[in-house]
C-alpha cells in the first residue's frame, strides 16, 4: 500500500510517499523561510500562493524519486488542520482532486497527529502508551497517547507557544527569523548564571504552560543591555534557553507522574533543540524512564509524517469509509481530542 502525503499547513510544502512494505520511498520539502524572513513572520497570503506554485512540482518529484506514477498510489493523505486556512486549502484541494481522479481514498490528517506519530517511523519506536510533548512554532501541548487515535490533552500553553517565544527573542537579539535554531547555537557560547529568567507556572498545579511573562522578562533585559556585545547576547540566549528547557522538562516529569506512563516522546520543531534533548535524556535516565525523539528533519513540518499517518488511518478504517468526492474541508482549529471522524470519514 502506497500513500501520497501532502503537507501545506503553514510555511513548508512537504510531499512524501510512504509504502507499508518499504517505508518512506520519497520525501520532498520546500521551505518558505526566505520568503517570510523579510517580514519577520509568516504572511498567510504569501504562504498560500507559494504552496500553489510548489505543491504539484513536488508531487511530480516525489513520484519520480519513488519510480511511481500517480496511478500506483493507493490513497492521498493531506493536512486538513490545524493551520492557516488558505495554506490548508491548497493541499486539501490538490489532494482531493488527485484522490477523486484516481478513485482512491482521500485521507484528512490532523497535523498534530502527524507530529505525534512521526516517532513511529524511527528504528526502535516506543510502544503505547506514552506522554507526548508537542513543542513547535504554533503549539505547546502535553498529550497522553494511549493508541493511534486515542489522545487526551493533559495541558497546553495558555498564551504563546515555546517556539513563538524562541523566535521573538531571537528577533530581539538580532538573530533573524525564525531564530530558534540559531539562538540555540549562540547559547552554547553563553556563560550560565549571568542572567536569570523565570520558569513560568511551575509552582502552579496542573500541566498548562504560559510563556508570555518569560517573553516580557527577556525583552526588558534585552532593552537594558547592549546585545551588540557578542558575549552579552550569548549569555542572554543561554539563560533564556535554560528557562524554556527547564519549564518544559518540569512539566514533562509531572505529566509522566500524573499518568504513570514510562515513555516520553518529544515532537515538533523545538524538539530538534539540542539542550532540550540532552536535558530530558539525563532526567529520564535518572528516573528510570525513557525519552524518544525523531531525527531533526522530521521534527519540523514535513510530508513524510502526513503520508505515514495516512497509511495508519487507512489501515484502521475501511477503505470505503473515506470520501473521495470533490468537497474540500479544512479545519484551521482542530483539537486532537475533537472527534471529527463523522465529518472526514463516513460512519
Ligand atoms: O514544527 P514546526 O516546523 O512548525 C511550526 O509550528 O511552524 O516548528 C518551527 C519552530 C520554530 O519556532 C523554530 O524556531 C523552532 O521550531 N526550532 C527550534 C530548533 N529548530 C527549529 N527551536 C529551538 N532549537 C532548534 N534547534
Amino acid at each position: 500500500m502506497r500513500i501520497l502525503g501532502i503537507e501545506t499547513s503553514c510555511d513548508e510544502t512537504g510531499v512524501a510517499v510512504y509504502d507499508n512494505k518499504n517505508g518512506l520511498i520519497a520525501n520532498k520539502l520546500y521551505s518558505q523561510v526566505k520568503l517570510h524572513s523579510n517580514y519577520g513572520g509568516v504572511v498567510p497570503e504569501l504562504a498560500s500562493r507559494n504552496h500553489v506554485i510548489k505543491t504539484i512540482p513536488l508531487i511530480k518529484e516525489a513520484l519520480s524519486q519513488s519510480s511511481l506514477c500517480i496511478t500506483d498510489i493507493d490513497g492521498v493523505a493531506y493536512t486538513a488542520g490545524p493551520g492557516l486556512v488558505g495554506a490548508l486549502m491548497v493541499g486539501a484541494t490538490i489532494g482531493r482532486a488527485i484522490a477523486y481522479a484516481c478513485k482512491v481514498p482521500a485521507i484528512a490528517i490532523n497535523h498534530i497527529e502527524g507530529h505525534l506519530l512521526t516517532i513511529m517511523m524511527e528504528d526502535n519506536p516506543p510502544s503505547f502508551p506514552f506522554v507526548a510533548l508537542l513543542v513547535s512554532g504554533g503549539n505547546t501541548q502535553l498529550i497522553a497517547v494511549k493508541n493511534i487515535g486515542k489522545y487526551f490533552l493533559l495541558g497546553k500553553s495558555i498564551d504563546d507557544s515555546a517556539g513563538e517565544v524562541l523566535d521573538k527573542t531571537a528577533k530581539l537579539l538580532g538573530l533573524g527569523y525564525p531564530g530558534g535554531k540559531i539562538l540555540s547555537y549562540i547559547a552554547r557560547r553563553g556563560i550560565t548564571g549571568r542572567y536569570k529568567f523565570p520558569r513560568p507556572m511551575i509552582n502552579r498545579q496542573g500541566l498548562d504552560f504560559s510563556f508570555s511573562g518569560l517573553k516580557t522578562s527577556v525583552a526588558n533585559t534585552i532593552r537594558s543591555v547592549s546585545v551588540d556585545d557578542e558575549q552579552n547576547c550569548a549569555d542572554i540566549a543561554r539563560a533564556f534557553e535554560d528557562a524554556v528547557v527547564d519549564t518544559l522538562s518540569i512539566k514533562c516529569c509531572r505529566a509522566l507522574d500524573n499518568t504513570g506512563f514510562n515513555r516520553l516522546v518529544i515532537a515538533g520543531g523545538v524538539s530538534a533543540n539540542r539542550t532540550l534533548r540532552i536535558r530530558l535524556t539525563d532526567i529520564m535516565r535518572n528516573i528510570g524512564k525513557k525519552v524518544f525523539f525523531s531525527r531533526s528533519d522530521f521534527c519540523t513540518d514535513n510530508g513524510a509524517m502526513i503520508a505515514y499517518a495516512g497509511m495508519l488511518r487507512l489501515q484502521l478504517t475501511k477503505k470505503n469509509n473515506f470520501y473521495n468526492d470533490l468537497e474540500v474541508m479544512v479545519r484551521p482549529r482542530w483539537s486532537l481530542e475533537e472527534d471529527l471522524s463523522a465529518v472526514f470519514y463516513k460512519n
